[in-house]
């Protein structure tokens, strides 16, 4: 085979590679959606992600030259694979939200330095070969600037979720925002019209602009509400995902085009559902401060009733019906294990137990499930909100455990509410419901929740854990 059909060799196999891999990812992120597939779809599109990588050291030529330096590069892949696996293998479940900003954060960094490393190489004479005139020079400019907004506004997130960095409210910081990312595009702008005469000389510009996307990245996200971080880290989680999409145009790469443009969708998706289920637009959680308000009477509500272990276990015991509706304090309380040791007992004595998962619950997406799974509870069980609603009048016994936002009636029928218009388990549709929490705390959107006020409603409090051993010997000893 001579110089040249080994050439067109190499670049096919590449290519058909590089399908190959899209085609795992694609197969992989639909995976992801449904826990049952979802460790097998992690594990297909990271075979494609290797696939990629090893095409890529193999066959990727520039200029006719196979890529150099794969000593360097295997080192810096061993080394990066280890300190991920090592990380990845000790976090705990709660400090999840923090892991992925940090990795999605690394994402863009990575992002920003291949447009740093490319822009020198910009001349006239490449521009006119690849044809990409303009196209290039824009791809490398938005990589940098979304890049480096992902990876500086990731570590802050990253940072305010681990608790060392709190926030930063200042009433003009939108306007201050507003000014720099007006000042990155002007750089865009400036660039774009002076590149084709004079790209060296235009290089220190880049580097201007990567510290003033450092600024904004960083400005950002400091007013943002701690517990909002999720939104803002799967906001991130698309800029991430569109900057190494530039990286893909730049390189003619397929696959890191397709995975880009798959992480940028999904981010957007994931940040409208998110903001959809809560009922606030991404504006509000950029720039709003939430919570507080409402027109809720307390005094008009009357006094909340308390019920003791013994007459909950009697309750629970001789219903045929029990849903469970978990909530952020499952979480805190990490009381995911005793809670299906619970349901496990009540289901020997003939009772039917169901989960109801908002989408919202918690203080991450899929939160509910992740604690639920952690604690082996079969999928069957758990149920999304808008399923188990309709269901809710024939349930005889539905227990809030650390739950309050996402079960407040408010959300239907206080217009000045905060949280109004929010999708809701429907509790007080169920026969008697039964409340585990601390005091009377309210939730993630500090306000008063009408439900423990409820005629049906008891109020089962102390920590979630403790009061849910107590149930289960009680029921144990019946
Ligand atoms: P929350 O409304 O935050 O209420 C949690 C309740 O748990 C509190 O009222 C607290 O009351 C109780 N609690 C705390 N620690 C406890 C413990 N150790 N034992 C027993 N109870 C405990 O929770 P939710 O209903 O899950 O709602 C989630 C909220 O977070 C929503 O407003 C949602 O919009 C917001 N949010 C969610 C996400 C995602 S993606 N899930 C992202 C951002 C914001 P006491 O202090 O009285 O115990």
């Amino acid at each position: 085979m001579d110089q040249l059909s080994q050439l067109h060799t190499g670049i096919s196999i590449l290519e058909m590679t590089y399908i190959i891999a899209s085609i795992l990812f694609i197969f992989g992120l639909k995976m992801l959606s449904h826990p049952l597939t979802a460790r097998r779809g992690n594990a297909i599109a990271a075979i494609g992600m290797v696939l990629a990588i090893i095409a890529t050291i193999l066959f990727h030529h520039k200029d006719g030259k196979p890529i150099g330096n794969v000593g360097f590069i295997l080192v810096a892949i061993g080394i990066g694979s280890v300190i991920g696996l090592i990380i990845a293998k000790r976090v705990k479940m709660t400090a999840m939200p923090q892991l992925v900003s940090f990795f999605n954060g690394m994402g863009g960094a990575a992002a920003a330095l291949i447009s740093m490393m490319e822009f020198p190489h910009v001349s006239p004479e490449l521009i006119a070969k690849s044809g990409m005139a303009n196209g290039h020079v824009l791809a490398i400019l938005l990589g940098l600037m979304i890049g480096t907004v992902s990876w500086a506004g990731s570590m802050i997130a990253f940072g305010k979720l681990d608790g060392w960095i709190g926030d930063m409210r200042i009433k003009a910081m939108k306007y201050v925002n507003l000014t720099i990312l007006t000042v990155l595009i002007g750089f865009i702008v400036y660039i774009m019209t002076r590149h084709v005469q004079a790209s060296s000389e235009l290089t220190p510009l880049i580097y201007i602009m990567f510290f003033i996307a450092v600024i904004y990245g960083v400005l950002f996200v400091m007013p943002i509400g701690g517990a909002d971080m999720p939104v803002v880290i799967s906001l991130l989680n698309s800029f991430t995902g569109v900057a190494a999409a530039m990286g893909g145009f730049l390189y003619n790469n397929q696959a890191m085009l397709t995975g880009g443009i798959l992480v940028g969708s999904a981010g957007t998706i994931l940040t409208i559902l998110m903001c959809r289920a809560m009922n606030r637009s991404l504006l509000n959680v950029i720039v709003g401060v939430f919570g507080g308000g409402g027109q809720t009477n307390i005094a008009a509500a009357g006094s909340v009733k308390e019920i003791s272990i013994s007459d909950a276990s009697i309750l629970l015991s001789y219903s045929k019906k029990v849903v469970i509706v978990p909530g952020y304090g499952l979480a805190v309380a990490q009381a995911q294990h005793i809670c299906h040791e619970l349901d496990k007992l009540l289901e020997k004595k003939g009772v039917e137990v169901k989960y109801a998962i908002h989408p919202v619950a918690g203080r991450m997406p899929g939160h509910m499930n992740v604690l639920l799974a952690e604690a082996d509870v079969p999928y069957e069980q758990l149920i999304e909100s808008d399923e188990i609603n309709p269901d809710l009048p024939n349930t005889d016994v539905l227990v809030v455990i650390g739950a309050n936002d996402v079960v407040n009636p408010a959300a239907e029928d206080d217009p000045s509410s905060p949280i109004y218009g929010m999708p809701i388990i429907k509790a007080r549709d169920a026969k008697n419901i039964i409340v585990m929490k601390r005091g009377m705390g309210k939730g993630y959107a500090a306000i008063e929740n009408m439900l423990f006020f409820n005629n049906k409603t008891r109020m089962l409090f102390g920590d979630a854990k403790s009061t849910l051993q107590n149930l289960v010997n009680e029921i144990k000893s019946l």
